[in-house]
């Protein structure tokens, strides 16, 4: 049995006193939560401190993005050596926005999936079709192309750190959810490519979140899909009221 995981992506919200805060408030709400993997993914600036309030809590810290090397003349990067440095267990690699605003390819988020990995710690990997593909009719061709180039040369031992969060660009920051049904038809038919590319057992073992305008009022039918494992929530986990009842429909 898989075990969920809901994570928060903070994006470029709160200072360090308001990620702080936040958190504080979660490990209050979520105390009796043991059922359920919980990550928050606040910014740079925030990660120690952030660290340092959940240090000796089950909540897992991840950042929202590295640079694939450990170290060296790369100005304004952070490579997951520093990462886990600072106490991060996670990484989200390829989000959307990354790959709309910041030109990432699957070649260089190869990289980054390569460099989590490589350190030891458990690498997000977003994938998702944009409505233009969608609408084409090239979803599955558009996760297929993500999933094999982002995955290339990760045997399956290492699949054991790669989490894949299935993220429909048009359901992002939209307000529009991709039903459980469209969103469980992903999971599947990305679940049945990673038994194909490595076997059964990882196929089986593989956590599949789903992300894209996840809410309290809609968390509870995507949870309870065979094949949706979790949720990657943007918008919805920057107020402790809205995360925590998410993060409860969770549980098995
Ligand atoms: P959203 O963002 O929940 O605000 O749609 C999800 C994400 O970008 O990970």
């Amino acid at each position: 049995m898989r075990r969920k995981l809901v994570a928060g992506n903070w994006k470029m919200h709160k200072t360090v006193a308001e990620a702080v805060a936040l958190v504080n408030e979660l490990k209050k709400e979520l105390a009796d939560v043991t059922d359920v993997d919980v990550v928050v993914a606040p910014v740079f600036t925030a990660l120690a401190a952030v660290a340092k309030a959940i240090d000796g809590t089950p909540l897992g810290l991840a950042a929202q993005n590295c640079y694939p090397e450990v170290t060296g003349a790369f100005t304004g990067e952070v490579s997951p050596t520093l990462l886990k440095d600072v106490g991060c267990r996670y990484v989200i690699v390829g989000h959307s926005e990354r790959r709309r605003i910041f030109q990432e390819a699957d070649d260089f988020i190869n990289r980054k999936v390569r460099a989590v990995t490589a350190e030891g710690l458990q690498a997000i990997l977003c994938v998702g079709e944009t409505l233009e593909e969608r609408d084409a009719g090239k979803t599955f061709d558009i996760l297929a192309a993500q999933i094999e180039n982002s995955l290339r040369g990760i045997s399956a031992a290492t699949m054991e750190r790669v989490i894949i969060a299935y993220e429909p660009v048009w359901a992002i920051g939209t307000g529009k959810t991709a039903t459980a049904c469209q969103a469980q038809e992903a999971h599947r038919f990305l679940r049945e490519l990673l038994r194909k590319m490595h076997g059964v057992a990882t196929a089986a073992a593989i956590r599949i979140l789903y992300g894209g305008s996840v809410k309290a009022d809609n968390a509870a039918a995507l949870l309870s899909q065979e094949d949706i494992d979790g949720a990657l929530v943007g918008g919805a986990s920057l107020m402790a009221a809205d995360f925590t009842p998410i993060v409860k429909q969770g549980r098995n």
